[in-house]
């Protein structure tokens, strides 16, 4: 059913199968240039990894679990918008139109309360501008940030004296008891997130150390790092980093125990695994941090890390009620 705003009016329509190969190369593109480009640091990697994600949400033989729509406004073809479903969020993984941003949250708005939806959670690349203009319509917040650091730009922050933190491979022991605290903040994490119970999200964040650290301290292109404090030699927290040949390095965590936040040594930590990536010739250090992690955020955002995808929530206002003849 169309949808309105003042002056515009826009439905969805199926999108044609006859444009679909077209659409794919299309976002193909968008994927290694907006995405994978920064997140790699290199043509070749981010080439993989585009068609790589492409293939599996957008295979060349047709969606399957996603769908793909046309807008249209009252002078035609407005763009299209590329949906998917998640529980009861109603997911736009993409899109691109040339209607008022919000134009088409009224429509989206229209189409999740058809399908029973209770939110819109937009999965955005930051350099994608109909979405971006969709995230700037009031009422979304940040769910999670995919941000990098582009280290061929040098150090970054003039720096007179060593960093206050130095970073130390870590040992049989460290490794144990950064796992236990780390497995613990994550089920915390996961807890706040998807309201489940805390034996749930134990589990859940058992296992998910599990997968990434199948051999633990061992694990291939994985590098654990004490943060020692360079002043009183004590570890007072982890750096996990991932290295992602041939160009990138990706933050798995950085932690801090609660007694030595807030006074430098977090700052100090992310920028001595920026130098140690330099040192080995990576271009990006890339990381992944929860909406509601404010310090964690203002810190990468004061480094310089910018944002290259991002997912943002929207919750659907009840319906208004129905008026009519008694
Ligand atoms: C995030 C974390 C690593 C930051 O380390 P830290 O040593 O506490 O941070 P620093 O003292 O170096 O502060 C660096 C910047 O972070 C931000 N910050 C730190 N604590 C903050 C707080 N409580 N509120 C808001 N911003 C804060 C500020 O921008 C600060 O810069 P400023 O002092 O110039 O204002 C640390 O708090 C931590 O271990 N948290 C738990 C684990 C975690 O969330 N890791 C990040 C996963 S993505």
């Amino acid at each position: 059913m169309p949808r309105s705003l003042p002056g515009v009016t826009l439905q969805l329509l199926p999108f044609p199968a006859a444009d679909y190969a077209a659409w794919r190369t299309a976002q193909l593109a968008r994927r290694r240039r907006w995405q994978f480009g920064p997140l790699c640091g290199d043509e070749e990697a981010a080439a993989v990894q585009a068609r790589t994600a492409v293939d599996e949400l957008a295979p060349a033989e047709g969606l399957s679990g996603t769908k793909l729509h046309r807008v249209l406004d009252d002078d035609g073809d407005a763009g299209w918008v590329w949906l998917s479903r998640q529980e009861s969020d109603l997911l736009v993984l993409d899109a691109e139109a040339t209607c008022p941003a919000d134009a088409l949250l009224v429509l989206l708005e229209s189409h999740a309360r058809a399908g029973d939806a209770t939110a819109i959670v937009l999965d955005r690349m930051a350099a994608a501008p109909t979405t971006a203009a969709l995230a700037a319509v009031p009422g979304f917040t940040t769910v999670s940030q995919t941000m990098v650091l582009d280290l061929s730009a040098g150090p970054g922050e003039a720096r007179g004296e060593p960093e206050a933190a130095v970073l130390r491979p870590m040992t049989e022991t460290s490794f144990d008891a950064y796992l236990d605290a780390a497995i613990d903040e994550y089920a915390r994490e996961i807890r706040s997130t998807d309201h489940v119970a805390w034996s749930e999200a134990l589990d859940h964040s058992r296992k998910d150390y599990e997968d990434l650290l199948p051999q633990g301290l061992r694990s291939a292109g994985h590098v654990l790092l004490d943060v020692v404090e360079r002043s009183t030699q004590v570890t007072v927290g982890a750096l996990w980093l991932e290295v992602r040949p041939p160009s990138a390095a990706f933050v798995y965590d950085v932690y801090l125990h609660p007694g030595a936040r807030g006074v430098g040594l977090g700052r100090s930590a992310v920028r001595a695994g920026a130098e140690w990536c330099r040192q080995r010739g990576l271009s990006v250090l890339g990381l992944s941090v929860l909406g509601h992690n404010t310090a964690a955020r203002a810190l990468y955002d004061s480094l310089g890390f910018v944002v290259v995808v991002e997912a943002l929530r929207w919750p659907v206002p009840p319906a208004p009620p129905v008026t009519g003849p008694r």
